[in-house]
C-alpha cells in the first residue's frame, strides 16, 4: 500500500510568457493538486477596470476601483469539455477575454496598486490554506507563501518567450505581431520588476530554472523530480 504523502505547497514564480502555467498545470494535474493561476486574477481586475471606464489612457481612477474592489468576486471554475480551470469576475466566464492584448497591455500597472494586491495576497493565501495546491504568480514564494515546501522561479529569454506568446495567441485567432508582443512582454518586465509592493523577485530558496531550450516534456519532467525530491518519492 502506498504511503500517504502529506500535502505541500508548490510556489512557481517568474517572468511573463514563461511556461510557468503550463508546467504547473499538469504538475497539479499529476499529483491531484488544485491549480491557481494568480496572474488571472490581476488580469480579471484590470477587465473589470476596462469595462467599468476606470482607465484615462494609462491613468486609472484609484478611488472608484477601491471602492469596487470588495465586491470584485473573482472564481475558478473547470470546463468539463477541456478538463482546464477558467477564470470567472462576478459570476461571468472571461477566461478569453482576460488573455487578450487589451488585457496585458494593462496589468502591469493595475497589479502595482497596492490594495490591490493586498486583495489578492488575501484571496490567494485563503485558496492556499489547506496546501495541495500549485500556485503561479510573481510573489508566491516571496510574499503569499513565503513558507512554501517547493519554490521555483523560472525565466526564459524575452525573445523566446514573446515567441511562445504569438505562437499561443495565433492559435486562438488573435491578429498580433511578433514585435507587439516582444514590446509587451518587456514592458511588463520592467514593471513587474520594480514596483514598490512585491517586486518580481526570485526568492533566496527558490529553485532557478532558465527553460529557454528546454521542451515541454523536458520541463514537466525536471519539475516532477523536484517535487518527488520534496516529498521524499
Ligand atoms: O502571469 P500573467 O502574465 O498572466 O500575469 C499578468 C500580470 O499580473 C503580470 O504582468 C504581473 C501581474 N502579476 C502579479 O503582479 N503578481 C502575481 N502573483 C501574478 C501576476
Amino acid at each position: 500500500m502506498e504511503t500517504q504523502t502529506s500535502k505541500i505547497v508548490i510556489a512557481i514564480d517568474g517572468f511573463s510568457s514563461c511556461g510557468k502555467s503550463t508546467m504547473a498545470k499538469e504538475l497539479a494535474r499529476k499529483i491531484g493538486y488544485v491549480y491557481i493561476d494568480t496572474g488571472a486574477m490581476y488580469r480579471a481586475v484590470t477587465l473589470y477596470c476596462l469595462n467599468n471606464g476606470l482607465f484615462d489612457g494609462d491613468a486609472i481612477d484609484e478611488a472608484k476601483l477601491r471602492k469596487a474592489m470588495n465586491g470584485l468576486k473573482i472564481t475558478f471554475k473547470i470546463n468539463q469539455e477541456t478538463g482546464k480551470p477558467e477564470t470567472y469576475l462576478n459570476g461571468e466566464n472571461v477566461e478569453k477575454e482576460i488573455r487578450s492584448m487589451r488585457v496585458s497591455d494593462k496589468v502591469s500597472p493595475v497589479s502595482a496598486i497596492p490594495f490591490v494586491r493586498e486583495a489578492m495576497v488575501k484571496q490567494q493565501q485563503e485558496l492556499g490554506k489547506q496546501k495541495g495546491v500549485v500556485m503561479d504568480g510573481r510573489d508566491i514564494g516571496t510574499t503569499v507563501f513565503p513558507d512554501a515546501e517547493l519554490k521555483i522561479f523560472v525565466t526564459a529569454s524575452p525573445e523566446i518567450r514573446a515567441q511562445r506568446r504569438v505562437d499561443e495567441l495565433l492559435k486562438k485567432g488573435a491578429d498580433v505581431s511578433f514585435e507587439e508582443v516582444l514590446d509587451n512582454v518587456k514592458k511588463r518586465d520592467y514593471i513587474d520588476q520594480h514596483r514598490d509592493v512585491s517586486p518580481l523577485r526570485k526568492a533566496d530558496d527558490a529553485i532557478l530554472l532558465d527553460n529557454s531550450n528546454m521542451t515541454i516534456a523536458e520541463q514537466d519532467a525536471w519539475l516532477q523530480e523536484q517535487y518527488n525530491r520534496v516529498v521524499g518519492k
